[in-house]
């Protein structure tokens, strides 16, 4: 062989042996992205695995929701005075006649419970507990239909309902619905719906709680997954501005519907953290929605931070029951 050609033959040998390595280097970062594919693959199946058990979940509860929801409507109208027949009783049993309505014949008919407001089953077991505790403080975070039918029962029991709510228009109008069903608004009377701005507020999603809803994350992304912690605890949460809640002591019942979700993540959180020590020693809570993952990873941290929380009977998957309980001396 020539020097010509020993050389080009070396020059080849090199030439090989430089693509062979750069083969090697890509079959090994293939073989990584492989890797992280197989445990996305993976991560993936669980989260549709137990979102198709999820969706089993609902309908099955679908197939009686209706139902249920119709036998704990017609369970709630008496208790308000409403008619279902054609003699009607006012929530303390008193007969009314004929008319419809305890507080008379003309009153307009009572707002529709459902959709943007609590479901029958939740509002029934909201009445029941206000009929059966009578409790002298409610306080409840978002007004609307709620606000009514709890201001019909408190009017004639006796005790205030605080109800907050960070929207002016829909204040007036929920004014209006109780002025047009004769309970009284304003400060110190049955009602008072308290136009509370949302602010930052100091308190912040606790580290360790569930991510809601499983995100899946993107590849070579490292997103909380199935049963995995969440991130570390974002920037502070957005609620009911504190400054305007001083005097709220002594809170027999809390009923957490708001602020609706769309004022941004884990918006009912920090309903607990500013009020818990503002509840009486045997206060119960209602949280309602808690059917979306957030709100559940919600009512999952409050039990998680506050041990004396015992959860009560669920009255229906929407609507979670939290009792505060009496510390044995
Ligand atoms: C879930 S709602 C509260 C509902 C209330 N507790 C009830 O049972 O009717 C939470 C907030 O959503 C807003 N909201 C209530 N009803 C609404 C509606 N029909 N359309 C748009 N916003 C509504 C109000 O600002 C309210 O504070």
């Amino acid at each position: 062989m020539s020097r010509h050609e020993n050389a080009d033959r070396n020059a080849l040998e090199a030439r090989m042996a430089r693509l062979e390595e750069r083969l090697d280097e890509r079959l090994d970062a293939l073989m990584t992205r492989l890797d992280e594919v197989e445990a996305l693959v993976a991560r993936v199946e669980r989260v549709v695995n137990r979102r198709a058990r999820e969706q089993q979940d609902t309908l099955r509860h679908l197939e009686y929701e209706p139902v249920a929801e119709m036998v704990a409507a017609l369970q709630l109208l008496p208790r308000l005075g409403v008619s279902t027949g054609n003699t009607a009783v006012g929530p303390t049993g008193v007969s009314t006649g004929t008319t419809g309505v305890s507080t008379g014949g003309t009153t307009p008919p009572l707002p529709a419970v459902g959709g943007w407001a609590i479901e029958p089953s939740g509002l029934l077991a909201v009445v029941h507990a206000v009929q059966t505790r009578r409790p002298q403080l409610v306080v409840e975070c978002g007004s609307g239909t709620s606000t009514v039918w709890l201001g019909r029962v408190l009017a004639e029991q006796g005790g205030r309902l605080i109800s907050l709510e960070h929207d002016e228009g829909w204040a007036t109008h929920a004014r209006a619905m109780l002025a047009e069903h004769g309970v009284a608004e304003g400060v110190g009377q049955t009602v008072e719906i308290r136009v509370v701005p949302l602010v930052d507020v100091d308190v912040t999603w606790p580290a360790d709680s569930p991510a809601e809803g499983g995100a899946l994350p993107e590849v070579g992304e490292n997103a909380p997954g199935d049963g995995e912690a969440a991130s570390p605890a974002g920037p502070p949460l957005r609620w009911y501005d504190p400054a305007a809640l001083g005097d709220l002591t002594g809170i027999d019942l809390l009923l957490v519907d708001g602020p609706p979700k769309a004022t941004g993540p884990h918006a009912r959180y920090p309903a607990l953290p500013l009020l818990a020590d503002r509840l009486a020693v045997d206060a119960v809570i209602f949280a309602d929605d808690v059917e979306r993952p957030d709100e559940a990873a919600t009512v999952d941290a409050w039990c998680a931070q506050w041990p004396q929380l015992r959860r009560g009977t669920a009255p229906s998957r929407r609507m979670a029951v939290l009792h505060r309980q009496v510390q044995q001396r």
